[in-house]
């Protein structure tokens, strides 16, 4: 089956801001679409809206007069459930609730032809569940669009345990031939974006909670190493607190309260305060009139560095080492174990143990334990960590270094993993165990994850390039400091290292 016709005519219920910004999409790939909202009203004022939206694009040249009046013209509010009798289409975008919904299909069955596919934008409840009491619980489907739905490019195209794959197929087809990127997930707690993002949320806000540092030194970390448009402080403010936690403990129940999707408390009481991020004025950060961003933290040092040693391979940060040369910092080589040594410093990047652990273990006096980048030869910042104790002018040589590479230097508490490492690591992890379970494929699962929320790789492409030994081994270091079944490696990870292959072979 291939896709939909634009003649096909397609129905979007609930014309709230997900309902509104669906119709938008169907209509500006040529379908006639009806709109209905049980608000009496809604749906035409939804419409009018999104004229008022395209016509500032036109404004601003980045449409054209006609395709605004096409694209207006094919949209149609109705108010009665009936009207949507000869539809082929009738994607769902009402309340959250279970009930609601289901209640809603049942209706649509006897009103709808036997052809016509039944969709569901529900982020959090089962499709499975969803379509258990219908008569033809085969033609109804998960259609997840991200918000704002015209402008994000990911559709998740989800199937239950009744779906029809002919008419995933088909979804998939007409995602692609409105300009969309879909991918196809089972329908798992979450589906993919929803329950691979959680350690980018879960673990900036441990950190925060342990004192690792503070948010605009993540949030920094997290854009200016990670490569992530957003820190999670940031990001959570701009979603809202209400929202984001509601999903995170809808994922935690759902997965009957895996510790790894643990809740955080500090985003509970941001709730409970009524601190919802920017749309309360206040969240992490204050959006009062006036108020000003904190500076992320910031180390630096004077002292003098033209010459350091490299002992073996850096791996995944050696692109550290032509921004040293470029500055005219001698390298001299030699063998070893991926250090990098200059004055009485020695600088690694992190396994994943603590730098108090790692400098006792192997012996590494005055160490200083280097984050993940991802791409060391264009980052801004560095997270660096150390051992109490280490000696000031080693610290200082350390940091010179990095400086001298162009960098800026946040130090953070002695914490396993650093920053970016901890959350790439667990990132990687919970898609290797969707992979595992089948819920999308490696190829669906980066995809998801760069076009949904901007990632700037897929996190199994990510862990690949690091490599998957190394990500097993900081998450099993992760593992084993805090003791806590939250960083257990997927076996499948496991699986891959012992097989020699990554998760893209
Ligand atoms: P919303 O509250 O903005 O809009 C819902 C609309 O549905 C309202 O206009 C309401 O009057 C109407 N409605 C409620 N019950 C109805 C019924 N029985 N028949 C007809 N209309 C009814 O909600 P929003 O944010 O647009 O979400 C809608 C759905 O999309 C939910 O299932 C939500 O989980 C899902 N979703 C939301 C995202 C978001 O970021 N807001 C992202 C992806 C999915």
């Amino acid at each position: 089956m291939t896709a939909l016709n634009t003649s096909a005519r397609i129905a979007v219920i609930g014309a709230g801001a997900m309902g509104a910004g669906i119709a938008q999409v169907a209509a500006q790939a040529g379908h006639p679409v009806l709109l209905l909202d049980n608000r009496p009203g809604a749906a035409a004022q939804a419409i009018e809206g999104i004229d008022r939206q395209l016509g500032k694009r036109v404004e601003n040249g980045k449409l054209s007069a006609e395709s605004r009046s096409a694209t207006i013209t094919r949209l149609q509010a109705v108010e009665a459930i009936e009207a949507l009798a000869d539809c082929e289409l009738i994607i769902e975008a009402i309340v959250e609730n279970l009930e609601v919904k289901r209640a809603l299909f049942r209706q649509l069955e006897g009103i709808c032809g036997e052809h016509c596919i039944l969709a569901s934008n529900t982020s959090s409840l089962s499709i499975t569940s969803i379509a258990a009491q219908l008569e033809h619980p085969e033609r109804l489907l998960g259609l997840h669009f991200f918000n704002p739905a015209p402008v994000m490019a990911l559709m998740e195209i989800v199937s239950g345990l009744a779906s029809n794959p002919v008419l995933a197929e088909c979804l998939y087809d007409t995602a692609k031939a409105w300009g969309k990127k879909p991918v196809h997930t089972r329908s798992t707690p979450g589906f993919i974006v929803n329950r691979v993002a959680r350690p980018f949320y879960a673990e900036s806000l441990r950190m925060l909670q342990e004192g690792a540092a503070d948010c605009p030194t993540l949030d920094a970390l997290m854009r200016e190493a990670g490569g992530f448009a957003m820190g999670a402080f940031e990001l959570t403010d701009l979603i809202g607190h209400d929202v984001n936690y509601a999903v995170t403990c809808s994922v935690f129940d759902a997965y009957y309260q895996d510790t790894r999707f643990l809740p955080s408390l500090i985003q509970k009481e941001l709730v409970d305060g009524g601190r919802l991020g920017r749309k309360s004025g206040q969240g992490f950060y204050s959006y009062a009139q006036g108020s000003e961003r904190p500076q992320a933290a910031e180390i630096s040092s004077d002292a003098k560095v033209e010459v350091c040693a490299v002992e073996g391979d850096l791996g995944i940060a050696q692109g550290l080492l032509a921004r040293l040369h470029e500055q005219g910092v001698e390298i001299v080589q030699r063998d070893g174990q991926g250090l990098l040594r200059v004055g009485d410093a020695v600088l690694a990047l992190s396994d994943g143990r603590m730098a108090c652990q790692r400098a006792r273990e192997d012996g590494l006096r005055n160490l200083i334990l280097l984050d993940l980048a991802f791409d060391y030869a264009n980052a801004k910042r560095i997270a660096i960590s150390h051992a109490a104790g280490i000696d000031p002018l080693a610290l200082e040589q350390g940091v010179a270094l990095l400086q001298r590479a162009g960098l800026k230097v946040s130090l953070l508490s002695d914490s396993p993993a650093l920053a970016v490492l901890r959350t790439v690591a667990m990132l990687a992890n919970e898609a290797a165990d969707a992979l595992l379970q089948g819920v999308a494929s490696a190829a669906d699962i980066d995809l998801a994850m760069r076009a949904g929320v901007n990632y700037p790789q897929g996190p199994l492409a990510w862990a690949d390039a690091i490599g998957l030994s190394h990500i097993l081994q900081t998450l099993e270091n992760l593992q084993a400091s805090y003791g806590e079944e939250r960083y257990r490696p997927s076996l499948l990870l496991r699986r891959r290292v012992a097989e020699g292959r990554n998760f893209h072979d």
